[in-house]
């Protein structure tokens, strides 16, 4: 939350997407001190309305000259990388301060890469024309459990397979899952053209493009990303990226060996602890995290905390997190707080 006494000048880019609507309502809960909210979207939306305070606010074209024409503070981006390495530049120049939800600029030496509770210290000096990336939304969850374990028990190696929703895709995404169930179990014939594959019903191992070492790039974000974010550029990782059919929450299944000794008790402890974070882990009453209980929270849900038997010393445990909040929208909004308060 913002406790300075201040008024700021904010664009949402990307106003009608998934993270964009999600963008707004964030700002609104937690009260962000916003003078005039300037929301952004393609040609095809634009002169359309966005509900923001109990009033309605004309969604902008996104284009050079009204980057150029536009007075802004910061601006939150969710449009994509290309366009984000399209139109950032001319924000930039603008003396916009921009904080993009998309992968264009996250492995930029000089861009901060911010998940506040992990590195917000990262982020000491903010002036106009910057910009400030979001991590990738898996990489977020898994961040926010690693940092506390690391400073505790040392990383020696980290393996996580990921169970991504489908609203991290998008809103066409979510369409076509909606429309593929509906005409499957109605015996009607489906259409694709967001996933390769039926995307209902199915689990596709795949998100994002395929790279030469056959790793994909969304495998490759979550790997990068957890380096620079904890700034363990040696850091042993390797990760397996999913693609579920569940519409939002994205949950993780995370191995991790330490240097040093752990005990179960400790862990649960130091996690019970760790801000952002809630334990629901009691195997007994059933109670481990749900993609559809983490729906609309904040928090990044901590379960089937167990020690991992093949190695000296090592966990295993399942993570869930609301891809569309903390993996974009609510972490853009906290870089924002932080912003706000060292201006
Ligand atoms: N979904 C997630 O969980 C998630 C998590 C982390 C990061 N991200 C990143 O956030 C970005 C957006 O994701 P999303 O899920 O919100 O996508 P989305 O639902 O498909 O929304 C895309 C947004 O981009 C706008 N847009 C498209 N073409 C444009 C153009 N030429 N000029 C200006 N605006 C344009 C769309 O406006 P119109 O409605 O006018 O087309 C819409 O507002 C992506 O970079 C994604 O990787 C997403």
């Amino acid at each position: 939350m913002v406790t300075k006494n201040i008024k700021l000048d904010v664009a949402v880019v990307g106003a009608t997407g998934l993270v964009g609507q999600e963008m707004l309502s964030i700002l609104e809960e937690r009260k962000f001190p916003v003078k005039n909210l300037y929301p952004f979207a393609s040609e095809i939306s634009a002169g359309e309305k966005v509900k923001f305070n109990g009033e309605e606010v004309t969604i902008l074209p996104l284009n050079k000259k009204n980057i150029e024409s536009t007075s802004v503070d910061i601006a939150l981006w969710s449009i994509g990388s290309e366009l984000s390495l399209e139109y950032i530049p001319v924000a930039i120049k603008a003396k916009w301060i921009n904080i993009d939800n998309s992968a264009a600029f996250r492995m930029e030496k000089d861009v901060p890469l911010i998940v506040p509770e992990v590195n917000g210290d990262k982020l000491n000096s903010v002036k106009r024309g910057m910009v400030i990336a979001n991590p990738n939304c898996s990489t977020i969850q898994l961040v926010q459990i690693l940092k506390p374990l690391h400073d505790q028990y040392g990383l020696k190696r980290v393996v996580v397979a990921t169970y991504q929703s489908v609203s991290g895709a998008g809103k066409l995404a979510m369409k076509e899952l909606e429309e593929q169930t509906v005409n499957l179990l109605n015996g009607r014939s489906i259409s694709k053209q967001v996933f390769p594959h039926q995307i209902a019903f199915t689990i596709l191992p795949h998100i994002d493009d395929f790279l030469d070492n056959l790793y994909t790039k969304e495998e490759m974000k979550v790997i990068n990303e957890s380096r620079k974010i904890l700034a363990l550029p040696d850091l042993k990782i390797t990760s397996t990226c999913a693609r579920v059919p569940v519409f939002y929450s994205h949950s993780e299944a995370v191995n991790i060996e330490f240097r040093k000794s752990c005990s179960l008790k400790d862990v649960r402890s130091l996690l019970s602890h760790t801000e952002g974070v809630k334990i629901a882990d009691d195997p007994k009453r059933f109670v481990y995290p749900l993609n559809v209980e983490a729906t609309g929270k904040n928090e990044t849900y901590v379960g089937r905390i167990r020690l991992d038997e093949s190695v000296e010393s090592g966990i295993n445990l399942w993570i869930v997190s609301d891809n569309l909040r903390k993996g974009a929208a609510l972490n853009a909004v906290q870089i924002a707080e932080l912003i706000c308060n060292k201006l």
